[in-house]
Order: C-alpha cells, then sequence, then structure tokens
C-alpha cells in the first residue's frame, strides 16, 4: 500500500505535468518526473529526459537507462529501490531531418527546474544523491564543479543527504570504442560501487 509520501509524490507529478516554468514544455512530449519509492534511500539524478523518455513519461528507459541499469546491477544497487530524476524534467531538442536531437538545457531552465528537485527531495529525504553527468552535478553542486575534478568522492553541499557525483551513463555510450567504453564503465561501476558501501556501512 502507497504511504504518506508515495502519495505526496503522486501529487507533486500531477501538479509537475502541467509545469510551464520554463518554455520547455512547449516542445516536449510530456513532463517526465522522477520515478521510484518514496521510501529510498537513493537518489539519482540524470540530466533531461532524451527521445524514449520524453515518449514513455519515465525516466532512463532508453539506452542510457539500460546501461544505468547494468551499472547499478553490478554495483549491487536494486534499480527498484532507488528513486531516479532529471534536473531538467522536460526533453529539450532540435530538429534533424526525421530525428529529435538533444539540446543540453541552459542554466536558467534548470534553475527554473530545481523547484521540482527540490520538493521531491524533500519528500524522498534519501541518504544519499548522485548526480549523473555535468548538467545535473552543476545544478545540485553549483556550477564551478567539475565531475572530471570530484567524481566517485562524497563532497559538501548545503543540504542533509551525502552527495556524490560521476559521469552521464550517456558519456559512456559515445565512448569512441569497446575498449575505452569498458574502462568508462568501469570507472562508472567503481563510483556506484562508493555509494553502495556507503549504503551498507
Ligand atoms: N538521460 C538523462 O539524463 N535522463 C534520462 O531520463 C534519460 C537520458
Amino acid at each position: 500500500m502507497p504511504g504518506k509520501a508515495d502519495l505526496e509524490l503522486d501529487a507533486l507529478r500531477e501538479e509537475a505535468a502541467t509545469c510551464t516554468r520554463c518554455d520547455l514544455y512547449a516542445n516536449a512530449t510530456q513532463t517526465v518526473f522522477g520515478e521510484g519509492p518514496a521510501a529510498a534511500e537513493v537518489m539519482l539524478v540524470g540530466e533531461q529526459p532524451g527521445d524514449k523518455e520524453d515518449l514513455a513519461g519515465e525516466p532512463f528507459v532508453g539506452p542510457a537507462g539500460r546501461l544505468l541499469d547494468e551499472a547499478l546491477a553490478a554495483a549491487g544497487i536494486d534499480r527498484s529501490r532507488v528513486y531516479v530524476t532529471n534536473a531538467v524534467k522536460h526533453f529539450k531538442w532540435e530538429p534533424r531531418g526525421k530525428r529529435r536531437i538533444h539540446k543540453t538545457p541552459n542554466r536558467s531552465e534548470v534553475l527554473a527546474c530545481a523547484y521540482w528537485f527540490d520538493r521531491e527531495l524533500a519528500v524522498v529525504q534519501p541518504r544519499i544523491v548522485v548526480a549523473l553527468g555535468g548538467t545535473a552535478a552543476k545544478s545540485l553542486l553549483g556550477p564551478k564543479f567539475k565531475v572530471t575534478e570530484s567524481r566517485g568522492q562524497f563532497v559538501d553541499w548545503d543540504r542533509d543527504p551525502m552527495i556524490l557525483a560521476t559521469v552521464h551513463p550517456s558519456s559512456i555510450l559515445r565512448a569512441p570504442d569497446d575498449v575505452s567504453r569498458q574502462h568508462a564503465k568501469e570507472a562508472f561501476v567503481a563510483d556506484l560501487t562508493v555509494v553502495s558501501t556507503a549504503l551498507a556501512a
């Protein structure tokens, strides 16, 4: 049976469905709100929904999501017990032929959407937040934060949960060859293992 916090998340999801806090809603199919149990100990924060997520209305269900699922499993983290969301909840894209190509959200779009992240965080109250990639990390830790310098370690911020940043799974999919992709995936799993080790402590 859903608890009070799950019902609060449902109410937030419903409210966010008509969000017009920035202009991205105009070209997106729908708001892609966070998903997962309100009692989750871990909250993963990506950048924004991709093409598949925009159509499905769920975060991380496309190729990056498959890689994320594999990496979580390899790190001993059960995705069904994790709350997964994005810094920006509408798909930002530009047309290229028949395809919709991802466009990185700008700072004002990220700041507008932080309203929803703040509310998700207040309801879920995870033990650990994981920022996936630069957009999420800068949105949570400030524009000067560099994932390349501080990945895989807990860093200071002004809120209660512990926070760690790592790369975005899409960056692993973009690796130029199989060997570098494999290395990047191993490093990603190692970062997530820092999370599972902290959870077990
Ligand atoms: N990339 C993201 O950052 N989030 C998703 O939900 C899917 C792809």
